[in-house]
């Protein structure tokens, strides 16, 4: 009998994402690819096995007896790297200010800008571990990280290397996305600081990241301004995101599909249009409700019309200083209760259809024979439970890379 180094048995719930390796659409989101009373063998960190009733000699035997296993989740939006905090903001929006005016009123992203120009990477690195350690804690394995709190060359270097750092010593993989075009200095004019951006920041930061985002927003980039910085972008070799039509449309969604983005984020007004374009293409929305949220909106990204129209929906935290959430439980529970899908659409959006949204999926997203054995335990019976049992960290065991990284199974003992 071959020996593995982990054997998992006995699992409730063994939720796979087995199906076409590319990015689930409509009814196929709902198929999760559920394996009962499932089993899972694991060695030198791939999924040698999956199945029922496997037998191998195991280095560690758990027993997932009433849990559910799950892909880890993959977050893959977040503004990770950023020095301080801004929850003195809350007092401002419970007065009615908007995320514009604050933004204004020199708080928001310049307030961060600020904050994390003025820190050392030791203080950057700390900062960011710790958030890097509540996402593996609550389930995450592989994220994906934006700069943009730099707004300088050196600044937003600075961002990228420290999340360089960060990619080489902790557990989760680390995906970087270049966002020199978050906001605009206050020192510069909109067009110099777009060209700072073409001439000097992206020739520079090619070899630090994958991807190359723009806010293209009312009163922050054009839809023309964020066209010329993706396309130069793309001819360095990166890869096009986009936030998109968050909270005006400015028509970001039909951009995406006119560049060829690998997704396009936020989209809460993004007009039909767009929205058919990128269906089209086959370009992902990355829905954010955790932004909504913490801003205390009404309105949420019509998250059934897309998945109806046959966009391929994933999900994320936005994890940044307005929306400061590690917890992708918690953004499957915004999905369901406030954006209408269900849990297995919510999952699909928060595993398989977020690994797609950084280009992960040949290795990570769904548990299938030779892919990396990232996976997470919880203690639950079925999958229904991550929106329904809400407010808890349901996670029991974290598995990255084949090692057992968290463990919180044991029971507390009677005293
Ligand atoms: O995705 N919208 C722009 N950027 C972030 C917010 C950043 C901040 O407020 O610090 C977002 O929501
Ligand atoms: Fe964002």
């Amino acid at each position: 009998m071959e020996t593995v180094d982990v054997l998992i048995k006995n699992a409730n719930e063994l939720v796979t994402l087995k199906g076409k390796n590319k990015q689930r659409i409509k009814k196929e989101m709902s198929n999760l690819g559920i394996i009962s009373n499932g089993s899972i063998a694991v060695k030198d960190g791939k999924i040698i096995d999956i199945g029922k009733d496997l037998r191998y000699r195991a280095e560690r035997v758990i027993d997932a007896k009433k849990k559910t296993i799950l892909p880890g989740f993959i977050d893959p939006h977040t503004h990770l790297v950023f020095a301080g905090s801004r929850e003195f903001e809350l007092d401002m929006k419970l007065k009615g200010l908007t995320y514009m005016d604050i933004l204004k009123q020199g708080g928001g992203i310049v307030y961060t800008v600020n904050k994390t120009r003025k820190a050392s990477n030791v203080t950057l690195l700390e900062e960011s571990k710790t958030r890097l350690d509540n996402m593996l804690k609550y389930g995450t394995t592989t994220c994906e990280g934006k700069s943009g709190y730099g707004l300088n060359t050196e600044s937003e270097l600075k961002i990228l290397k420290v999340q360089k750092k960060l990619n080489d010593i902790h557990p989760i993989d680390i995906v970087s996305t270049f966002l020199g075009a978050h906001a605009v200095p206050n020192d510069y004019k909109t067009n110099d600081y777009v060209d700072l951006i073409i001439d000097e920041m992206i020739p520079k930061v090619r070899n630090l990241a994958s991807y190359c985002d723009v806010f293209c927003e009312k009163g922050v980039f054009t839809v023309s301004q964020s066209r010329k910085i993706l396309k130069i972008g793309k001819s360095y070799g990166l890869i096009p995101k986009i936030h998109a039509d968050e909270i005006v449309d400015t028509g970001g969604a039909a951009l995406a599909a006119e560049v060829g983005a690998i997704s396009a984020d936020h989209l809460l007004m993004a007009n039909d249009n767009g929205l058919k374009n990128m269906a089209y293409k086959g370009i992902i929305g990355v829905m954010l409700p955790g932004t909504p949220f913490s801003l205390m909106m009404k309105n949420y990204a019509p998250a059934r019309k897309m998945i109806d129209m046959g966009i391929p929906i994933a999900i994320a935290t936005d994890l940044n200083p307005n929306c400061w959430t590690e917890n992708m439980q918690f953004i499957i529970q915004l999905a369901c209760l406030n954006m209408k899908m269900t849990p297995a659409e919510a999952i699909c959006a928060a595993t398989f259809n977020a690994a797609c949204a950084i280009g992960f999926n040949d290795k990570v997203g769904s548990l299938e024979k030779g892919k990396q054995a990232d996976l997470i335990i919880l203690d639950c019976p079925n999958h229904k439970y991550i929106p329904y049992h809400f407010g808890i960290n349901l996670v029991d065991i974290v598995i990255k890379k084949g090692k057992i990284i968290i463990d919180s199974s044991t029971k507390l003992k009677n005293s």
